[in-house]
């Protein structure tokens, strides 16, 4: 990682918080996530840690139903009943916030962190005009409504930093008289008009054309760097997160597995997981998915050894008779969790040997 692009991951997994760090937006400590259902307890998210500096992304990765928008949304509290936070930490801007109450959440949504989901519609309200959904939504530094003027004033300058030629027309329409491009883009300035440190954004792109796609994500590039925006982006996109992200974490039938800086992950992940769920993605070099066989297990009662045994071609025994292990570091910057080798110490090995029998 570049002098220019200092590290996301302010500290290691489970080492102490970094909240000495002034940059430091988010740190997730130990974070665990279950809803309690008729059928058993799903535990979604199993003592996940990260941290996240501002001005930088981190990309959540993985397969359907593994975690990533239980995540996103407990880091803003909003998680669907039955969720709750069985573990961990959360802290947004040295503030603790995993055990506020909805009251005391209120003030900070908006302000300290803002989401960002796949459907704008969900989002923006269908009976009211979007300078009337961004007027309702501004408040000054200390949560209250500023001078009429003013608020049209910072609305106006938002949809134009979003990429509107004709803001006062878009301030007068309603939702359904903006294409979906242009919603999400509303979508984005209603999130990032009160200036928030942190932005999650959950699929933003993923319902929208590949033109269109590009629009937005360089609207988001765009405003992170004005902003100075920690974004957590959760994607199933390989180009969207090498576009954007400066780290990737990739999770797992609820569990980090893979943690570190983007470019590394993306082009040589060391994680048998991380391996098969890249190149079963639609990726930017246009190479066939290759499709990665089996199912992710049961969240309910996982299982304490590695999740990804049975679908693992480098599974051995030592994979069965061990605990699922920890994050551990890597390479500067990077963390994994899995028993055996590293796959980029095997394809050092494998080329070694390669060499020996072929000098
Ligand atoms: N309200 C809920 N009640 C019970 N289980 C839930 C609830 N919401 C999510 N889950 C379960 O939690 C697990 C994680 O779901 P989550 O939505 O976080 O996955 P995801 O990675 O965002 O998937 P996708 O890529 O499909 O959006 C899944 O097993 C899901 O069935
Ligand atoms: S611990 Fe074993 S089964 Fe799990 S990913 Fe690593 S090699 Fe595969
Ligand atoms: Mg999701």
């Amino acid at each position: 990682m570049s002098a220019l692009a200092p590290p996301a991951l302010a500290s290691a997994p489970g080492e102490p918080a970094s909240g000495r760090d002034p940059r430091t937006a988010l740190e997730v400590r130990d974070l665990t996530v279950a809803y309690p259902t008729p059928a058993g307890t799903v535990v979604a998210l199993q003592g996940a840690s990260f941290s996240l500096r501002r001005g930088e992304t981190l990309a959540l990765m993985g397969e359907s139903g593994c975690g990533k928008s239980t995540l996103g949304r407990a880091l803003l509290g909003l998680l669907a009943p039955p969720g709750r936070i069985e573990r961990g930490t959360i802290t947004l801007a040295g503030r603790r916030v995993e055990r506020l109450s909805q009251r005391e959440w209120q003030p900070l949504r908006g302000r300290e962190i803002s989401m960002l989901m796949q459907d704008p519609m969900l989002a923006l309200n269908p009976v009211l005009p979007i300078g009337l959904q961004l007027s309702e939504t501004v408040r000054d530094a200390r949560g209250r409504v500023p001078p009429k003027r003013e608020v049209r004033a910072r609305g106006m300058a938002l949809l134009r930093s979003v990429g509107f030629e004709d803001p006062d027309r878009v301030w007068r329409s309603y939702p359904f008289q903006l294409s979906g491009g242009m919603q999400q883009r509303a979508a984005l300035a209603i999130s990032l008009v009160n200036r928030p440190r942190v932005l999650v954004a959950d699929e933003p792109t993923t319902a929208l054309d590949v033109r269109v796609q590009a629009q937005v994500l360089d609207v988001i590039r765009k405003l992170q760097a004005e902003l100075d925006l920690a974004v957590v982006l959760i994607t199933h996109d390989v180009g969207v997160a090498a576009a954007l992200a400066t780290d990737v974490a990739v999770l797992y039938a609820g569990r980090l597995v893979e943690l570190g800086p983007a470019q590394q992950v993306l082009a040589t992940p060391t994680h048998p997981y991380t391996a098969g769920l890249l190149a079963c993605l639609p990726s930017p070099s246009g190479g066939l998915p290759r499709p990665l066989g089996g199912h992710p297990p049961s969240l309910i009662e996982p299982p304490d050894r590695c999740p990804f045994i049975p679908r693992c071609a480098r599974a051995d025994a030592t994979c069965q008779t061990n605990r699922f292990p920890a994050l551990a570091k890597q390479r500067p910057g990077s963390w994994r969790r899995a028993i055996t080798p590293s796959l980029t110490r095997s394809r050092r090995t494998r080329a070694r040997r390669q060499r020996r029998r072929d000098p």
